[in-house]
């Protein structure tokens, strides 16, 4: 007894000095709460502790090393109408704003006037971003908050991104990541256990890379390579780019010319892979959010090597890969794009799933491919309506509405009643000839609106709103206009005028930023400038040997002024 005893005494003590000296546990934010998975791929968990009846401690993770993580219980589609916590750490400060989204959906989060999340916390502990708050139940905090449920299933979605936001966010704050929906009933008791292992690939189909007497595909800075082996049943390619930084990939796409839903086979250096390069497998969704890596990645035999100046990677990948959303290479025409980034994932040092910068460049043709036989067609319809639009917008804006704004301002006199009807002709071709290219611009741009060449679009849309009254002003200083007025009316005249000023002059701002955004020539540049240069040209002279005319009683006379 007393033996037993002392032996029982014994392993408590011993327990109680290995409790204290292991010391106490690493207490990271989520520790021992409920916890869900709800991203496999980006292991993004999250977490809950039901706290009270009318309070839950909530909580977000994701393996990131920068960027934000945002929570959402939602009334409407995915993310619209939606009850947000955004989370991040600005700088070493945590933030955890508490914001909403209207039920349109689709804009940046408004931040709520009052923060009614307490117990905010954010860490980044081990490479991983946590942050915890708590959010009241059954009720909602404020007018700007939902009623999250206290018994029964949310509506919740979350969304990430790998770059760091503004606070408040802006629209450039998109998530980058995946974003997803699921539920979560906070009466209920979950385990995350560990991410499964990635699948294995899949077996090496007598995996070598054979190239020899390839076909060359090249377009821009993308050349490449492809054969097919009708025995082994693979395909061999290799990508390339210039520089040796960044990435290059082409995708196997299911709508021609768009970036997706389609297949990815990205290339970039990583220090990490043992051959110095990496293929990654991934699908590209149907918008602007980056391609998520797939379970099992198929290129195989990865080799790359940087020749001249340029990084060249080349690999071989099964004709049909039996896995879901990955195209099968047949002897028929495939549908391709390519991208080609300049930064490389994961810092240089990534594995498969790190999540890509955006495309520095990418094709702009609708391109098919046969792999088998190396026919290759190229339907550029979007470029062609892209310089349609171009040679409209510079046509309206740098030829005729100026050439329409001097026969208003000088010619008055020298053409008479012509004067008018010739400003009338060329303004209102202009102008439907802008709504032409608006309506261009509208086609294609969209895939991408909210995209680059931001300053162009806002300032190309602002445009076109005020074209739209332009018109109406002239058209009613022509009704109104009576031979003995006495001086001109501010409105509509006046106000016709200034109209017609700041658009020429912003337009032809926008055709400098539209001609930038595509990265024309010289040869348009000089066209323009000295279109432009002529006009002022013309302007100058005019206004010393002709002075601004306007048909009213009190100034028949050419007096040089205007604003009279
Ligand atoms: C969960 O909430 C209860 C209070 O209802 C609290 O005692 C417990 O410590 C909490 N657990 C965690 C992990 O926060």
């Amino acid at each position: 007894m007393i033996v037993t005893r002392r032996v029982v005494g014994i392993a408590c003590l011993a327990v109680l000095v290995a409790v204290l000296a292991a010391g106490p546990a690493h207490g990271a934010l989520s520790d021992g709460m409920e916890c869900q998975r709800v991203n496999e791929l980006l292991d993004i968990k999250v977490y809950w502790n039901k706290t009270s009846a009318t309070t839950v401690d909530l909580a977000i993770s994701a393996p990131i090393d920068a960027g934000w993580l945002g929570l959402a219980r939602f009334s409407g589609g995915t993310m619209s109408g939606g009850d947000f916590a955004f989370a991040f750490l600005d700088g070493t400060t945590p933030k955890v704003l508490d914001g909403f989204r209207s039920a349109a959906g689709n804009e940046v989060i408004s931040i709520d006037s009052t923060n009614s999340l307490t117990n905010r916390a954010v860490e980044r502990v081990g490479g991983v971003l946590t942050a915890r708050w708590t959010k009241a139940l059954d009720a909602p905090a404020d007018s700007e908050d939902l009623t999250w449920a206290g018994t029964g299933s949310n509506a919740m979605a979350f969304a990430m991104s790998t770059s760091n936001p503004s606070d408040p966010p802006v629209s450039s704050d998109f998530h980058s990541g995946a974003y997803n929906k699921f539920s979560i009933d906070f009466t209920t008791t979950a385990v995350c256990t560990p991410p499964p292992p990635p699948a294995a690939p899949p077996p090496p189909s007598s995996a070598a890379v054979d190239l020899t007497d390839a076909f060359t595909y090249a377009d821009g800075d993308f050349v490449m390579k492809f054969k097919v082996d009708t025995v082994r049943n693979v395909i061999s390619m290799s990508l390339s780019k210039s520089g040796t930084a960044g990435w290059v990939a082409v995708c196997f796409t299911t709508r021609p010319g768009l970036m997706g839903p389609g297949d990815v086979l990205m290339a970039y250096a990583s220090t990490a892979a043992s051959g110095g390069y990496i293929v990654s497998d991934r699908q590209n969704p149907s918008g602007r959010a980056a391609p998520a890596a797939d379970a099992q990645q198929d290129a195989q035999a990865v080799a790359g090597a940087e020749v001249g100046g340029r990084m060249t990677v080349e690999f071989v990948r099964a004709l049909n890969t039996n896995e879901a959303g990955d195209a099968v290479i047949t002897n028929s025409d495939i549908n391709i794009v390519w991208a080609i980034g300049s930064a490389t994932p994961g810092g240089g040092a990534g594995t498969a799933l790190s999540l890509p910068s955006k495309h520095a460049s990418t094709s702009t043709s609708e391109i098919k491919i046969n792999f088998f036989t190396g026919k290759v067609t190229e339907d550029n319809l979007r470029e062609r309506i892209i310089k349609a639009h171009a040679w409209l917008m510079i046509l309206a804006w740098i030829f005729m509405i100026p050439g329409g704004i001097l026969t208003a301002r000088y010619l008055k006199d020298a053409l008479g009643v012509w004067w008018f009807r010739v400003h009338r002709v060329t303004q209102w071709l202009a102008v439907l000839m802008t709504f032409a290219a608006f309506g261009m611009a509208i086609w294609f741009t969209q895939e991408d609106f909210k995209g680059e060449n931001k300053a162009h679009k806002i300032i190309g849309l602002l445009i076109v709103i005020v074209t739209f009254f332009e018109p109406i002003l002239g058209e009613l200083a022509n009704l109104m206009w009576s031979p003995d007025r006495k001086g001109t009316p501010i409105f509509p005249d006046i106000l016709h005028w200034w109209f017609g000023r700041f658009l020429s002059l912003f337009a032809m701002i926008n055709v400098y930023l539209g001609m930038k955004a595509k990265e024309w020539g010289a040869a348009p540049y000089v066209i323009v400038s000295l279109a432009i240069a002529g006009y002022f040209i013309a302007f100058i002279v005019l206004q010393f040997f002709v002075g601004a005319v306007h048909h009213n009683a009190s100034d028949d006379d050419d007096d040089g002024t205007e604003m009279k």
